[in-house]
């Protein structure tokens, strides 16, 4: 039986994705600074807690309110209304934040429709080639596996954006987390900037579709597929 999606709302990029994020799998988006990552987090978050179930953020980074209202319109007090938002200061913080909400979506007192922890490796990079650097990469990953274990059992979709680092060697972009996280997320997004409002899709992994690449445009209220506004709907 195929996985359960999640649409995203953007038609290029559910296109891209069979329909959407698997529900019961982590995915994991990262990019450079500027990429969308946050935009699209956003985007989901306001569509699912629109169909009514929970969004737990965990926000890294200090999300944009403003953004977050632009998306939402006039539908913001709903969308505020289903979501638990928590800003860890710490590696640690973010650890208990991340068990907290995986804890509640598998106990599922209240239906949850999505996890997002945005950005996932802020806090870790900060412990990168210092002396607190392997208990960093341990507390990611029992984080991530987490994450993992709720999404395959509750059936709830993670977003796990992660930022990146330059490959001197090689000249690219690649992503930190180390191996653990990308072998633990099924699906692997990388999101590139093209000139102007447009932004490319890039799919690195997935345990069921072909590599492929998408593009989608950043406007005021949301991010669009090329040819047309986001889809509206439910679910
Ligand atoms: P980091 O968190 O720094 O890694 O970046 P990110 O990948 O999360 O980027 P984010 O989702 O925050 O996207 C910010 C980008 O969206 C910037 O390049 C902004 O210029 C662009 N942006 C934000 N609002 C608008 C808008 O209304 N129109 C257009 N065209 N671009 C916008
Ligand atoms: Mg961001």
């Amino acid at each position: 039986m195929p996985s359960e999606r999640q649409p995203t709302g953007i038609p290029s990029v559910d296109r891209l994705l069979g329909g959407g994020l698997e529900s019961d799998s982590v995915t994991e988006i990262y990019g450079e600074g500027g990429s969308g990552k946050t935009l699209f987090c956003l985007e989901v978050t306001a569509r699912v807690a629109r169909s009514g179930r929970w969004v737990f953020y965990i926000d890294t980074e200090g999300v944009s309110v403003d953004r977050l209202s632009a998306v939402c319109g006039p539908t913001l007090d709903e969308v505020l209304g289903r979501l638990l938002l928590s800003s860890p200061k710490s590696l640690d913080e973010q650890g208990r934040a991340v068990a907290t909400a995986c804890r509640l979506a598998r106990e599922g007192a209240r239906p949850v429709g999505l996890i997002v922890v945005d950005s996932g490796t802020f806090y870790y990079r900060l412990s990168l080639s210092g002396p607190d650097e392997d208990d960093a990469r341990q507390a990611l990953s029992v984080g991530v596996a987490d994450l993992v274990v709720t999404a395959l059992s509750a059936h709830v979709p993670v977003l796990f954006t992660n930022q990146v680092y330059r490959s001197v060697r090689e000249g690219t972009l690649e992503p930190l987390g180390g191996s653990f996280l990308n072998h633990a997320a099924k699906t692997i997004l990388r999101f590139d900037r093209l000139p102007g409002d447009r932004r490319c899709v890039v799919l690195v992994k997935h345990r069921s579709l072909p590599e492929g690449a998408a593009e989608f445009r950043i406007t005021p209220t949301g991010l669009e597929s090329p040819g047309g506004p986001p889809r509206s709907g439910p679910g």
